[in-house]
């Protein structure tokens, strides 16, 4: 089916996430979009979210079949919370947006296939969004971010990627550098599970780190001084291995607090620093930063202060929206909807699990 978006009345989109180890769920109202360039205005009706982290901490990562059937056990119970918390039924349903990927296979089919369900049940309109686009416009549903305009810069950090982009409007992304190895996530999980802090790891080491001294132990920064805006991480986790080996087994406290202080500092260090070279290269003086990563309170912290120097302005997600969630897949739906950027695919059965799947080929 195709729609064009009817701004007569707000536009209702329920936004369904199941790309990777949490269930999404959200219903989101949409008003007009504003005559004078600001964002549209909306408004949560309904969320509910389903985190898999119990499930899978026992194994230190995400089990892929694990979570494709958790995702099918909750999704619906999920869906009917959302809309009770609204206070309204599906037939108030006016769009329906799924996260396409990318992802794990098995996970991403399990939305994509209940997107399509209630699509042909109810005669709605489908779109499917990429999943780190609505990541990246996550902070844009932050009131403080009424004055962000395009273009800007944005950081991605999350367990699966580290990208720096350039955003010249919805849809219209450019990658300027990337992980060449680790994503920062993983180096957070990586090591906490390495220093037995458990799972998921970015939580954990910010945790710990809070009690250490980051200046005990020296950890590398690769590809920090290279002037291209690439990043690499894997070599951490083989350094904070070889530290840990040299620790009394099982490390005291102390040893754990300040190895999780160090590597903190080691992947914010980089991060900040890479920004703000891409913010020298491109002349941009605007960043936002989303994706898990970004609910770190260093890499906030730092990066507040190092763009303040350069008289530049750092955008964050609310904290509630910086891991995976319903919310951000609306959200970005209804910023296509209300710029008229819909993909030609909206609505075509052509809508599928795409478990990889490149942000910079959805330019228009
Ligand atoms: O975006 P996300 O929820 O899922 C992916 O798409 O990957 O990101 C999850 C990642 C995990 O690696 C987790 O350890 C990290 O975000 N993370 C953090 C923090 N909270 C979550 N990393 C550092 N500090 C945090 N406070
Ligand atoms: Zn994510």
């Amino acid at each position: 089916m195709t729609a064009e978006p009817q701004f007569g009345k707000p536009v209702r989109i329920l936004g369904i996430e199941t790309s990777c180890d949490e269930t999404g769920l959200a219903l989101l109202e949409l008003g007009p979009p504003a005559q004078d360039g600001q964002w549209p205005k909306a408004r949560v009706l309904g969320q509910a979210l389903h985190s898999q982290i119990d499930l899978h901490k026992t194994y230190g990562g995400v089990v892929p079949e694990l979570a494709s059937r958790d995702h099918l056990l909750r999704i619906m119970p999920l869906l009917t919370t959302c809309l009770e918390q609204a206070n309204t039924c599906l037939d108030e349903v006016d769009w329906i947006a799924v996260t396409e990927g990318p992802g794990l296979a098995g996970a991403l089919l399990v939305g994509v296939s209940v997107a399509h369900g209630l699509a042909a049940a109810l005669n709605k309109p489908l779109m499917g969004i990429h999943h780190l686009e609505g990541h990246l416009l996550s902070p844009l549903l932050d009131a403080g971010s009424q004055d962000l305009r395009f273009p800007f810069l944005a950081l991605l950090v999350s367990g699966g990627h580290t990208q720096i982009m350039q955003v010249d409007g919805v849809g219209q992304y450019t990658l300027l550098g990337e992980t060449i190895d680790d994503a920062a996530g993983e180096a957070f999980d990586k090591s906490a599970q390495l220093l037995g802090l458990g799972y998921p790891g970015g939580p954990a080491i910010s945790k710990w780190a809070a009690k250490g001294r980051a200046d005990r132990f020296e950890f590398p920064r690769p590809l920090k001084n290279r002037p291209n805006l690439d990043f690499s991480f894997a070599g951490l986790k083989t350094a904070v291995l070889t530290q840990v080996q040299k620790l009394q087994t099982p490390p005291s406290d102390e040893d754990r607090a300040d190895v999780a202080a160090g590597v903190q500092a080691a992947i914010v260090d980089v991060l900040v620093h890479k920004c703000m070279a891409a913010m020298d290269q491109t002349g941009l003086k605007q960043l936002v930063i989303s994706g898990g990563v970004s609910a770190n309170a260093l890499l906030r912290d730092r990066l507040l202060s190092a763009a303040n120097k350069r008289g530049a302005k750092v955008f964050f997600p609310p904290l509630q929206l910086c891991t995976d969630n319903g919310v951000m897949i609306a959200w970005a739906a209804g910023l296509r909807l209300s710029q008229s950027v819909v993909r030609p695919e909206a609505g075509d059965p052509q809508i599928m699990a795409r478990p990889r799947w490149d942000l910079a080929s959805l330019a228009p």
